[in-house]
């Protein structure tokens, strides 16, 4: 289908009609025009409003704008001092402690736990004084790795509340990769769980904690605090292990939130990128948190009383700013959910919805396009009548998965936002708002407040201002919650997203505008691989797969998949006089999960004698894409390969055909 073809949709009457909706905070097409018009043009009044009436200060910041792309040194609320922990709890603790803050579904249904925001400054508090103890001070960094339980968000806010910036690292992340994480960020306290439940079986967290920190220079690391989740006997090392419940139960409940300057760190979370190894992405607290807490608002149209839910991991970015860090500072009610969206059967979903009655529901296009494909009977027949948005987040979602969610999920009734943003964006840039924009099927549609969004030609770096183009996307001026840099190493920053294009922000992904100015990214035009949602890098996939003794050298490419958007191919050249034994490619599939992941599992590895490569030996990648993509026919100029003759041996290989 081409883009002239979407038609577009409007706003849902039903969402505009006072009598069975709230009023949304932006009701039309003309108010978020003028008011993205204000952000944009006067910045410092938008944002300087903004962060007075989310956030609460405990001393004013006196300049809202700060800095330049050019100079790479933006800064937003200089002068400010608040504390994250303060604003997702404290304040609204004071005036509703009883306020559910965190609705926990466990991975059996029937295990929900909600806590009050009295109970989580109680957990908050107690658990940051817990910190203390064990000798974290304001400015070193946490490292979190824990399952989808409420003690994973207490850890986070009490890092937040003593000024401890925290680095969550996924759970699904394996020992070594965690390893790396760890000892980048030179944490002295890791927090984690003995295991984590998931989709009916146990995950070991404390077993990959312990064999991350086991040898080598991940001894650094002092403490590991330890939930009981399971019960199940773990590992023990004696002088550095506690029992978080030992832990708390020793400290004070009270503790006070430090004050923190606007730009002091607030946390670290690593992502991959082209090259080399994972980057520490730095955000800051006011800028942030007003970022996290602004989009809740407006493109989630948050409500007092809604039920907000979304159903990213805690370990990546969107658990951060829209499990946590969003709702939490507008006092929301937050839904935790522990399982998987098919256990224990395809209802999952439909289920939480309709039991705790949620009004937002947040997921990625791979769940939408796993769930249509079961079937309807499995969404047919539950009582979605709750929901009022429904949000895609992760990668550019296929319009037939699309009007699934929209026709048998939201009824027609739902507004659909596709929401456009990166780890490094901090909070979404790019989405509709429920009440005023028509969306088109696979379009992330406009920017949000304070985001200038332009299309860049790729090879002359200049600004297409032309209606109906494609180019690389890149953003013309800074935004508050945006990345400030790269953990201890601001050149890399400066290199990857202000130096490719002097003066602009590079996002990395390629995207067309079309005449109506609506954004559709097309997915990224660097080196990482999107697979459901999840940020790889071939460069680190193809280190994996070389650390193995057998092989000389490996290609990794992103292939096409219809439920999970990309999947990894991995082309791999053994070492002279090593024999393919039996297995191999199962024994080089393992290694890749053992060193990152099994969330970075390639779909195929192909052993090939050896690799279309230029004749200075560049391996050209884009040949291997285009045949694993089917497209063999299209391969372009192939006379710069050193041996052309190659190309018809990876499509056999491929292919099984000439
Ligand atoms: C992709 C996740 C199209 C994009 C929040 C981006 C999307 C990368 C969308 C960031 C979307 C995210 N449409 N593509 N709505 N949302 N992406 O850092 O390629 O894990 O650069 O952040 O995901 O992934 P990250």
């Amino acid at each position: 289908m081409t883009v002239e073809q979407i038609a577009a949709h409007p706003v849902p009457q039903r969402l505009l009609d006072e009598s069975r909706c709230p009023k949304p905070h932006v009701s039309s097409l003309e108010q978020y025009k003028s008011m993205w018009q204000e952000s944009v043009d006067q910045p410092e009044k938008f944002f300087g409003n903004l962060a007075n009436e989310l956030l609460s200060w405990s001393k004013p910041f006196d300049t809202v704008k700060h800095g330049s792309f050019e100079n790479g040194d933006i800064a937003w609320f200089l002068g400010g001092e608040l504390n994250a922990s303060y604003n997702c709890v404290d304040r609204h603790a004071m005036k509703n402690p009883d306020k559910v803050a965190i609705i926990h579904e466990g991975d059996e249904p029937d295990q929900v736990r909600k806590i009050t925001y009295g109970e989580l400054l109680r957990d908050v508090s107690k658990m940051a004084n817990v910190l203390k103890s064990r000798g974290v001070r304001k400015g070193d960094n946490v490292a979190i790795y824990m399952p989808m339980i409420p003690e994973a968000i207490v850890a986070i806010l009490a890092c937040t509340r003593i000024g401890a910036p925290h680095s969550v690292v996924f759970a699904g992340f394996s020992a070594e990769s965690l390893r790396d994480r760890v000892v980048d960020c030179s944490a002295r306290v890791v927090i984690t769980s003995d295991e984590g439940r998931r989709g009916g079986k146990n995950i070991a967290t404390k077993r990959i904690v312990d064999d991350a920190l086991g040898k080598g220079e991940a001894n650094q690391v002092e403490s590991v605090i330890v939930f009981k989740r399971t019960g199940s006997p773990v590992p023990w090392v004696e002088d550095r292990d506690v029992w978080w419940h030992d832990e708390m139960d020793k400290a004070r409940s009270v503790c006070a939130p430090e004050p923190m300057n606007a730009e002091d760190p607030l946390f670290l979370l690593y992502t991959s990128g082209s090259t080399g190894s994972p980057k520490g992405i730095l955000h800051t607290t006011g800028g942030y948190l007003l970022g996290a807490a602004a989009t809740v608002k407006y493109i989630f149209d948050y409500q007092p009383n809604d039920v907000y839910a979304c159903m990213a991991d805690i370990g990546w970015v969107t658990g951060h700013s829209y499990i946590v860090y969003g709702p939490l500072t507008l006092g929301a009610t937050t839904v935790l959910f522990e399982s998987t969206p098919t256990y224990p059967n395809p209802s999952r979903f439909w289920d939480l919805i309709q039991k705790h009655k949620i009004t937002q529901f947040y997921t990625a296009p791979t769940a939408i396009r796993a769930l249509r494909r079961l079937g309807d009977q499995w969404v047919d027949g539950y009582d979605l009548s709750s929901l009022r948005v429904l949000g895609s987040v992760g990668e550019p979602i296929n319009p037939e998965a699309w009007d699934w969610y929209n026709e048998k999920v939201g009824k027609n009734q739902c507004a659909i936002v596709d929401t456009y943003w990166q780890t490094e964006t901090g909070s979404i840039i790019v989405s509709p708002l429920p009440g005023a924009t028509p969306t088109k099927a696979g379009s992330a549609t406009l920017p949000f407040f304070g985001i200038k969004p332009i299309i860049l030609d790729p090879t002359t770096g200049k600004e297409i201002t032309e209606p109906d183009v494609t180019g690389v996307l890149a953003i013309s001026q800074p935004w508050p919650s945006m990345s400030r840099t790269v953990y201890n190493n601001h050149s890399r920053y400066l290199d990857t997203y202000l130096n490719p294009y002097p003066g602009f922000y590079f996002t990395g992904d390629g995207a067309s505008r079309d005449t109506d100015g609506y954004i559709w990214v097309r997915g990224r035009v660097d080196d990482v691989i999107n697979v459901s949602g999840h940020r790889l890098s071939t460069a680190e996939i193809e280190s994996a797969l070389v650390s193995h003794e057998t092989v000389a050298e490996s290609a990794v490419i992103g292939g096409n998949d219809d439920l999970t958007g990309q999947c990894i191919h991995a082309f791999v050249s053994l070492k002279p006089h090593v024999e393919a034994g039996e297995g191999l490619e199962k024994e080089l599939t393992l290694q890749v999960r053992k060193i990152i992941g099994p969330f970075a599992t390639p779909k195929r590895v192909y052993l090939i004698s050896d690799h279309p490569k230029t004749r200075s030996g560049k391996i050209m990648r884009r040949i291997l894409r285009k045949i694993v993509n089917g497209e063999q026919d299209q391969l372009g100029d192939i006379s710069t390969l050193a041996d052309p003759s190659i190309v018809d041996q990876l499509v056999e290989k491929v292919h099984g055909v000439k």
